[in-house]
C-alpha cells in the first residue's frame, strides 16, 4: 500500500508572493536532444522582510546561476527535485539561471516538448516549471523578452508571445528571433514554437481602427485545411467586439496546430497552442461536428484573451473564474452563429439545439463527476494535482453558474458587470469572489434590493442539487400551488467533513403551465410570449401561489434547463408524451420526449437481467410520429429528439447500475424503433438525402438535415432493414463529405453480417491512412463498436499506425473502449485491460494516464460482482509503484 502521498493544497493557505517579477529575459538555444535555456529575472522584495525566495523547477539540469553578476555555489541555495531556494539580502536583484531541459525525452508534454518535427510548450498550469526556475504561479506577472535561437534549416518559424522585434541570422546556419510581449503575464501563459510549418494570414481591422494581423500555423501540406480555423478567429474577434465590447488588443494573433497535445488548445497570450483536430478540416477529414467543435474552440482560446489574460487567476483554486466564464462566452458564441440569419422561429430552434447538446455533454460528463469521489465545487478547497482539476466541473458546470447569473441579471446588466469587471481588474489576477462582486454591483446600480448573497454559495457546494417539485391545484379556487424544496448532500471529500453545513443555493427555475390539450395556460407573472415564469428558490423550501388557474396544469420543468439541477416530479408517461408533443419550450419539449425514452431503456433494461419479454413501446412511437410530423420543427431539432438518450445519462437513474445492461437495451430499444417506423425513417432519408443544394458546406441548418438523414439510416439498419445495407454501401461509396461517409461505414458496421462492414473498413483505412485524424476516427470507430470486445481492442493496438504516445491516438483506441463501450468494458477482462493501460500510460504521460484513470468514477453504485472487479483493478493500479502525483490522487480518491 502506497504511504508517499503528495501533499494536498489548501485554498485557505494561500499567501501572497513576496517578490515582484517586473521583468523575465529568456534566451533559448533549442535543440530537441537538450535545449539550453538563460533566464535573466529582475526580482523586487515585496515587504520590509527577508524572506526567502523559492522557484520553482522540474526536470532541469542547472549549470550556472548568478546572483547580481556573481556566480552562487552550492552553499548559497537550496536545491531539490521541485525547488531552487535563495535567501538574497537585498531589496532588489537579478539572478540569472542557466538550465538545460530535453524536449525529445519529454513525452508528459509539459513543458517544451517535441512534435512531430517541431517543437512545442505547454506550461498551463505548472509546465513552466520544466523550462526554468521561476516563480511558477499565475500572480506573480512579468513582462517578457524572449530571444529563440536555432537551426535555420530544421526551425525556420521561431514564434513566441507578443511582438517580433528582430531576427537576424547566426554563424554555423543557426538564426534568431526576439519577441517581445507588451502585457504582464503570468508564466502558464508563455508559450515558445519552433519548426517548419505552413501559414494562412490575413489582416483585420479592429473596431477602434487598429489593424491586426492573423495567422493559423500549420504542418507542412495542411494549409488547404486551415480556411476554416482562420474563418472562426475572424468571426471570433468581431463577435466578441460586438457581443461583449472587447477588443483584440495585439497587433499578431497567432495559432499553431500540433499533433500531439494533452487537452483542445491553449491559450497563451498572442500564441495560442491547439491540438490539430480542433484546427484541421475540410470536407473529407472532418465531420459536421467538427466544424463545430473548431469553431466552439478558436473562439473559447481567442475569448481567453480577456478573460483570462487581461484578468487572471489569483491561484489555481480560482480557475473557473477564466474556464467557466469563457465557456459560457463560447457557447453563446457558437448559439450566435448558429443562429444568423436565420428567421426568429429558425434562431430560436437554433438556440434550443446548441443547449440541448450542451446539456447533455453536461450530463454525460459533469453529473457523473459531481456524484463521484472526485466530486468538487466549481471552486475546489484542495486538490493534490491540479491537473486533475481541469474537469466538466470547473469548465461546464462553472459555465451554467455564470449562465445562471446572466439569467437573473439579463443580458444588459450582465454585460455591464462585465465592463465593471474590467473597469476594476485589468491586469490584476483576481478570485471568483471579485467576479461575482462585479456583476452584483451591476445589478445593485440598477435594482438596490437585488444581490447574489445566497448566490455564492455556488462557489462553495459540489453535488447537483436536487429540486423536489410538489404541486397543489384546488379546482374550488382555481388556484394552483407549487412547492420547491432544495436538498444537496455530501458527494466527494464532502463525506469526510465533519458537521459540513451546504446552505441552500439561489436556483432559478424556469416552468411553464400546459392545459390536458397541451395549450399553454395565462399564468399571472409569466413572460406574454412564452408563457414561462421563473422562480427563484433561495431557501430550502418555498410554495409560489397561481390564482386564476382555470384547470389542473401539466407542468413544465426547468425550461432552458435555467440552472444546473436535478428535478424530481412524479409526471405520468401521459404528461410526458403531451409535454413532447406540445410544449412550446423547446428545451422541455426535448426534455419530456428524452425521459419517456429513457423510462422505456430502463425497464428494458431490468428485463434484460430477467430475460422477460419486450416492453410495449407505443406511447413513445406515437410520440415520435407526432413530432416526426410536426412540420414546424428543424431538421436538426428532430435529430436531437428522436435520439435516444446516451447511456451515461439514463445510468443515473439506476441503482445499482448495470451499464452493459443499459447499452443492451439501448441497441434493442433502437432496432425496435427501427422495425417501427421503418416508413418514416425511409420517409426522412429519402427527404434530407442533398442536405446542401451544392458542394458540402458546415453551416447548422445543412449539418442539421445531415444529422437527421444519418440518424435515420442508423435506425434502419439497427432493424437491419432490406433497403438499409444498399442505402449504407451507397453512402459511404458516393458521398462528397467525411460526415456522411462515416455515417454510412457505421451503418454498414451494425449489419449483422460482418463482411460489409469489413470490407468497407479496410478500404477506409487504405483509402485516409495518411491522414492522422481519420486515421484516429477509424480506430475510434472500431473502439467503440458493439462488436468488439476486449481481445479486439488488444489486437487493434498491434496495428503498426497505433502508438500510446499520442494523446490523440490512445484516445481514439484506449479511452474509446474504456468510456464509450460500455457493452464490453464491463467485465474483469475490460476492467483489467483498463488498469493495465493507466499504468502503462502513467510512465509516459501522467495528465493523460489520470484521464483514463477516472473511467469508472461512478463504480461504487454498479452491481456488486462489478464493483468487486473495478475495486481490483483500482487496486492493481494503486500498488504499482512508481505511480505519479496525478494517477495517485485519482485511485486514492477513487478507493476512500
Ligand atoms: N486553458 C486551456 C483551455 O481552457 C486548457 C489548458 C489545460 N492544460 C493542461 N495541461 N491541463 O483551453
Ligand atoms: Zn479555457
Amino acid at each position: 500500500m502506497r504511504t508517499d502521498l503528495a501533499p494536498t493544497i489548501h485554498r485557505r493557505d494561500y499567501q501572497a508572493f513576496p517578490y515582484l517579477l517586473p521583468r523575465t529575459q529568456l534566451f533559448f538555444d533549442l535543440d530537441a536532444e537538450r535545449t539550453r535555456v538563460h533566464a535573466i529575472l529582475e526580482f523586487e522584495r515585496v515587504g520590509d522582510a527577508a524572506l526567502p525566495l523559492v522557484l520553482n523547477g522540474e526536470q532541469l539540469t542547472l549549470e550556472s546561476l548568478l546572483l547580481n553578476g556573481q556566480a552562487l555555489t552550492t552553499n548559497d541555495y537550496q536545491l531539490t527535485t521541485e525547488t531552487l531556494t535563495l535567501n538574497p539580502d537585498s531589496a532588489r536583484f537579478t539572478l540569472e539561471i542557466t538550465a538545460f531541459c530535453g524536449p525529445q525525452a519529454n513525452t508528459a508534454l509539459m513543458g517544451l516538448y517535441v512534435s512531430g518535427n517541431s517543437l512545442f510548450t505547454q506550461c498551463e498550469a505548472e509546465g513552466f516549471r520544466r523550462i526554468t526556475w521561476f516563480p511558477d504561479r499565475p500572480d506573480v506577472m512579468s513582462r517578457y523578452t524572449v530571444t529563440l535561437r536555432a537551426d535555420k534549416s530544421r526551425y525556420p518559424v521561431l514564434l513566441s508571445n507578443g511582438n517580433l522585434a528582430g531576427t537576424r541570422d547566426l554563424p554555423d546556419g543557426r538564426h534568431e528571433a526576439v519577441w517581445e510581449d507588451p502585457f504582464p503575464k503570468p508564466s502558464y501563459l508563455f508559450a515558445l514554437v519552433a519548426g517548419t510549418f505552413d501559414c494562412r494570414e490575413t489582416t483585420v481591422q479592429t473596431r477602434s481602427g487598429r489593424s491586426a494581423l492573423l495567422q493559423i500555423y500549420s504542418d507542412p501540406g495542411t494549409r488547404p485545411k486551415t480556411a476554416w480555423a482562420l474563418e472562426c478567429l475572424k468571426r471570433s474577434v468581431a463577435w466578441d467586439e460586438t457581443r461583449f465590447g472587447l477588443e483584440l488588443d495585439l497587433d499578431r494573433f497567432m495559432i499553431v496546430a500540433a499533433r500531439d497535445f494533452n487537452m483542445g488548445a491553449m491559450e497563451n497570450k498572442g500564441l495560442n497552442v491547439f491540438n490539430s483536430s480542433y484546427i484541421l478540416a475540410d470536407p473529407d477529414s472532418a465531420t459536421d461536428a467538427s466544424y463545430e467543435a473548431i469553431e466552439s474552440v478558436i473562439g473559447h482560446e481567442y475569448f481567453h484573451n480577456w478573460t483570462g489574460n487581461r484578468v487572471t487567476c489569483r491561484d489555481w483554486f480560482q480557475l473557473s473564474l477564466k474556464e467557466g466564464l469563457t465557456v459560457f462566452r463560447d457557447q453563446e458564441f457558437s448559439a450566435d452563429m448558429m443562429a444568423h440569419g436565420l428567421g426568429p422561429h429558425e434562431a430560436a430552434s437554433a438556440r434550443a439545439v446548441k443547449r440541448i447538446d450542451d446539456v447533455a455533454m453536461l450530463r454525460v460528463a459533469q453529473f457523473p463527476e459531481d456524484a463521484g469521489p472526485m466530486a468538487h465545487p466549481i471552486r475546489p478547497e484542495s486538490y493534490q494535482e491540479i491537473g486533475n482539476f481541469y474537469t466538466a466541473t470547473i469548465y461546464e458546470k462553472g459555465a451554467e453558474v455564470i449562465r445562471m447569473m446572466h439569467t437573473l441579471l439579463g443580458e444588459e446588466t450582465f454585460q455591464a458587470g462585465i465592463q465593471e469587471y474590467f473597469r476594476r481588474h485589468d491586469g490584476q489576477a483576481v478570485t471568483c469572489d471579485d467576479f461575482v462582486n462585479a456583476m452584483e454591483s451591476a445589478w445593485q446600480a440598477r435594482q438596490p434590493e437585488r444581490n447574489l448573497k445566497v448566490f455564492r454559495h455556488w462557489y462553495e457546494q459540489a453535488g447537483t442539487p436536487l429540486v423536489q417539485v410538489h404541486l397543489n391545484y384546488d379546482a374550488a379556487q382555481q388556484r394552483c400551488t407549487i412547492t420547491l424544496s432544495q436538498s444537496n448532500p455530501p458527494v466527494g471529500i464532502e463525506r469526510q467533513q465533519q458537521g459540513l453545513h451546504k446552505p441552500a443555493l439561489h436556483i432559478p427555475v424556469a416552468i411553464g403551465m400546459l392545459d390536458k390539450q397541451g395549450q399553454t395556460l395565462a399564468v399571472p407573472g409569466a413572460d406574454s410570449t412564452t408563457g414561462t415564469v421563473m422562480l427563484e428558490l433561495t431557501q430550502t423550501e418555498q410554495s409560489w401561489v397561481f390564482e386564476h388557474v382555470p384547470t389542473a396544469p401539466v407542468l413544465s420543468l426547468l425550461r432552458g434547463f435555467s440552472a444546473p439541477v436535478r428535478i424530481a416530479y412524479e409526471q405520468a408517461d401521459a404528461e410526458l408524451a403531451l409535454l413532447a408533443s406540445h410544449d412550446t419550450d423547446p428545451f422541455a419539449r426535448w426534455e419530456a420526449g428524452q425521459a419517456l425514452a429513457a423510462r422505456q431503456l430502463l425497464l428494458l433494461a431490468a428485463q434484460h437481467d430477467a430475460a422477460q419479454p419486450a416492453a410495449d413501446i407505443t406511447l413513445l412511437k406515437h410520440t415520435w410520429q407526432t413530432l416526426i410530423a410536426d412540420a414546424s420543427l428543424t431538421p436538426a431539432y428532430l435529430a436531437r429528439v428522436l435520439s435516444l438518450p446516451p447511456e451515461k445519462i439514463v445510468m443515473a437513474d439506476m441503482l445499482p447500475m448495470n451499464p452493459a445492461a443499459v447499452a443492451q437495451a439501448r441497441l434493442q430499444l433502437r432496432q425496435q424503433l427501427g422495425e417501427q417506423l421503418a416508413q418514416e425513417w425511409l420517409h426522412i432519408y429519402h427527404a434530407h438525402q442533398h442536405a446542401d443544394a451544392g458542394a458540402y458546406s458546415p453551416d447548422a441548418v445543412s449539418a442539421g438535415r445531415r444529422a437527421l438523414k444519418n440518424l435515420a439510416l442508423s435506425y434502419l439498419a439497427a432493424a437491419q432493414h432490406p433497403q438499409a445495407l444498399t442505402l449504407a454501401q451507397t453512402q459511404y461509396e458516393q458521398s462528397d463529405n467525411l460526415t456522411d461517409r462515416m455515417a454510412g461505414l457505421a451503418a454498414l458496421m451494425q449489419w449483422k453480417d460482418p463482411s460489409p462492414g469489413q470490407a468497407a473498413l479496410t478500404g477506409f483505412y487504405d483509402s485516409w491512412q495518411g491522414d492522422p485524424l481519420i486515421v484516429d476516427r477509424w480506430f475510434a470507430l472500431q473502439a467503440s463498436s458493439p462488436a468488439t470486445q476486449v481481445q479486439d481492442v488488444r489486437r487493434l493496438m498491434q496495428h503498426p499506425a497505433f502508438t500510446l504516445r499520442t494523446p490523440n491516438r490512445a484516445r481514439a483506441v484506449v479511452f474509446q473502449f474504456c468510456q464509450n463501450n460500455l457493452l464490453n468494458v464491463h467485465n474483469p477482462q475490460g476492467y483489467a485491460f483498463w488498469a493495465e493501460q493507466v499504468v502503462t500510460l502513467d510512465a509516459i504521460n501522467p495528465e493523460i494516464a489520470a484521464r483514463l484513470a477516472r473511467a469508472f468514477d461512478n463504480w461504487a453504485q454498479y452491481a456488486p460482482d462489478l464493483r468487486d472487479a473495478v475495486r481490483q483493478a483500482l487496486e492493481s493500479i494503486r500498488d504499482h509503484a512508481p505511480l505519479s502525483k496525478n494517477v495517485a490522487e485519482i485511485v486514492n480518491k477513487a478507493l476512500q
